[in-house]
């Protein structure tokens, strides 16, 4: 459920019609609702109701403050994989203790800056990152709250790129050598065991392989119980699907029904980091066509590209595309295409759509989780506005880049310049 809907046939988000956005904002540019993310973040976090637990939102999936902002207005926190997300969810205002940090690569200076933060926890993927974060600790006299990011060997049925959770992934620690590394780590002066974690990927459209491995979570948790080690959080990661097209993934509240059900018995608190099943249908990136092309195939050049949106070039990813002014009857099949110099720069191919003609705005549906925080400067190019809509307003929250912005920071050293 969104609020991206047609008002006399031209697309609106909530009350603000989106032609208006483009001839002040200029195109492209994300566009978010907050009905929706507040719609969302309430659907999901709501659906854990009656049990301790904490939603923290994946800020790799969309990263902009002002976002992160209104979930920590709803008592939001924030899984981060880098010391540049914990400074974002700092600067938005989220709570250091509803901050967990994943990741198989956080360095020295990173584990530094989550200890003198204050965060929650730290998911640790290693025993070596363990060691390190032992070390880290005793250099600061404080203790490190930890929780061990398990590879439960579960798989989540999802695209290869995206699923975490099987043994042959990089991440986290198998389920038979974590013992061990339990009791060590029990044993360490300056870390605090207090969890288990795991994440198993991303896009899930079923509900069996997050209980499948919440209930081999359950079975280690007692195990460790067993030799003396109490576990108080367990973090669940995220990876609820959305509807990009076909698909029809089960709502929150059959999610979090399930998952309350397989809690039963367990004294912790459930941490949960979703990311693009609250921001996924709420985002929306828009571009202008700039040409058309008639042949063996018809394409549509749009002002957008891979480096805008990386999904469908990186992923094969689909994303619906609508048109803003909605009224056009005549339809054709096109392959929609951005200005960079490779074939891999597509954004939808032979896709059934309507007769789009220069100037004509266009909407990439669900493009609000990794589209800009995937976004880059390739072939030099300014990444793009991001604005919210709120009510009948709205709000430009990421000024669109500059040429400036393509070189700050780099410099022509003194021996290449000639005099
Ligand atoms: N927690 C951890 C440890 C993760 O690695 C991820 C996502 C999440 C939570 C949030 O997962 P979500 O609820 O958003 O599914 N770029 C890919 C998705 C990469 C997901 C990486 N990890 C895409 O565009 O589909």
């Amino acid at each position: 459920m969104h609020y991206y809907t047609y008002k006399n046939d031209i697309l609106h988000c909530e009350d603000v019609p989106l032609p208006e956005i483009a001839r002040n904002v200029g195109t492209p540019f994300y566009l978010y609702s907050t009905a929706t993310l507040t719609r969302h973040f309430k659907a999901f976090d709501g659906a854990f109701e009656g049990i301790p637990h904490i939603t923290c939102f994946a800020v790799k999936s969309c990263s902009n403050l002002a976002i992160l902002r209104l979930f920590a207005n709803m008592g939001g926190g924030a899984d981060i994989v880098s010391g540049g997300e914990l400074f974002r969810a700092l600067e938005a205002g989220i709570d250091p203790k509803r901050i967990v940090y994943s990741g198989v690569g956080k360095t020295e200076e990173e584990l530094r800056y989550g200890l003198q933060a204050g965060i929650l926890q730290f998911n640790v993927e290693s025993e070596q990152e363990l060691f390190k974060l032992q070390d880290v600790a005793a250099s600061l006299k404080s203790v490190a709250p930890v929780s061990f990011r398990v590879n439960p060997d579960v798989d989540p049925k999802t695209h290869a790129y995206i699923s975490t959770g099987l043994a042959q992934n990089k991440f986290g620690i198998a389920i038979a050598d974590a013992e061990r590394i339990y009791r060590n780590a029990a044993a360490m002066p300056n870390i605090h065991v207090q969890g288990v974690s795991c994440h198993i990927g991303s896009q899930l459209t079923k509900i069996s392989p997050f209980v499948e491995s919440l209930h081999k979570l359950k079975l280690f948790v007692g195990c460790l119980q067993e030799s003396g080690i109490e576990i108080s959080y367990l973090d669940l990661g995220g990876g609820l699907g959305i509807t990009y097209g076909e698909e029809e993934p089960p709502h929150p509240q059959t999610y979090g029904d399930a998952i309350k059900k397989e809690m039963e018995g367990l004294h912790c608190t459930l941490i949960l980091e979703p990311g693009r099943v609250i921001v996924g249908n709420a985002g929306i990136l828009v571009a202008k066509v700039l040409y058309t092309k008639a042949g063996v195939k018809n394409f549509i050049v749009v002002d957008a590209a891979m480096n805008d949106l990386a999904r469908p070039s990186l992923y094969n990813a689909y994303h619906a595309i609508q048109p803003v002014i909605g009224n056009r009857q005549e339809k054709m099949i096109a392959d929609v295409v951005g200005p960079i110099c490779e074939t891999g720069d597509f954004l939808a191919k032979d896709k059934e759509l309507p007769a789009f003609q220069p100037n004509d705005l266009l909407a990439l549906m669900s493009a609000g989780a990794y589209g800009f925080t995937m976004s880059s400067n390739y072939n030099s190019r300014p990444r793009v506005a991001e604005v919210l809509v709120n009510g009948n307003g709205y709000h430009v929250i990421r000024q669109r880049e500059t040429h400036e912005h393509l070189i700050a920071g780099e410099s022509i050293p003194e021996y290449l310049i000639e005099s």
